[in-house]
């Protein structure tokens, strides 16, 4: 029998960088809420663990245990075929990878494991709105957000997310304010979103100046509220008030830049 998961991009509408522990690892605080766009997993029962991987990101992604995926398996202790079905970008600042491996988790059960896998995976267990604290260990539950309209752009360049914590200077950032406003609608929650920040994303420009780029053409596109970078980058979002507003930005830029990855969708 086949099962499938779906592993939504995790979006980082804020992402403030508030300190540094002894370790190395950076404290966070940041309002994580996730797109209908993202990569699918379909597993069929069998008596060892394979790996393949499909879709238009596929190439590069390692079909063995180096894949996030295979370790969550291995974790979860399940033995199954397994087809990952790579529509994300990877490396890109929106999960892909965390994703993957957080909805085998959800899939089988074995939420306990993720903290192991990496700082991302815990939000992408519960895939709904979240605020994220300390290293991403610390989430709590949000009012569901209005729903917003967004636009992802990757300019195709892989900035890792090590070298883009060591080009930050400033380590230790204001949080977002203790409580969070109660959005009446989707203008309110972007007219704050507006007031925050992503601190990663000045280091992350200083590595692949095309994210300013990127940034400019967004936020000077029609109909755009708000234009940032997701995570550490380089994926960025440009948030509207209209499904149509977005799909038809998401039309030209698809035209002008044939060699950016570009996608409407719908955040919540
Ligand atoms: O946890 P994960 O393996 O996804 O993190 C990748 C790298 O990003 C870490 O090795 C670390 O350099 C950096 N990082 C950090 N602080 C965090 C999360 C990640 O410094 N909270």
């Amino acid at each position: 029998m086949i099962s499938e998961a779906f592993a939504p991009a995790k979006i980082n509408l804020t992402l403030h960088v508030t300190g540094q522990r002894a370790d190395g690892y950076h404290l966070l605080d940041s309002l994580v809420a996730f797109s209908d766009v993202g990569d699918r997993l379909w597993f069929e029962r069998q008596d060892h663990l394979s790996l393949r991987i499909t879709g238009p990101f596929a190439q590069g992604v390692p079909a063995d245990a180096r894949n996030l995926v295979w370790q969550a398996a291995e974790c979860a202790e399940v033995t199954a075929g397994i087809t990952l079905e790579k529509n994300l970008p990877h490396g890109a600042g929106i999960g892909g990878g965390s994703s993957d491996a957080a909805a085998l988790l959800r899939h089988f059960g074995a939420q306990a494991q993720a903290t192991r896998l990496g700082s991302d995976v815990p939000v992408c267990l519960t895939p709904v709105a979240q605020r994220m604290r300390g290293t991403g260990d610390q989430l709590t539950p949000v009012v569901p957000l209005p729903l917003l309209w967004a636009v992802l752009v990757n300019p195709k360049v892989h900035v890792p997310t090590p070298d883009v914590f060591k080009a930050l200077t400033a380590k230790e950032n204001e949080p977002m304010p203790q409580e969070l406003p109660l959005f009446g609608s989707a203008g309110d929650m972007i007219r704050w979103l507006a007031t925050q920040r992503n601190d990663l994303a000045a280091p992350a420009i200083t590595l692949a100046p095309q994210i300013a780029d990127v940034l400019k053409v967004l936020s000077e596109a029609s109909g755009t509220h708000l234009a940032r970078m997701s995570g550490s980058g380089a994926t960025c979002f440009a948030l509207f008030d209209t499904p149509d507003a977005a799909a038809s930005v998401a039309t030209d830029l698809a035209a002008s830049h044939p060699k950016w990855w570009v996608r409407d969708c719908r955040l919540s």
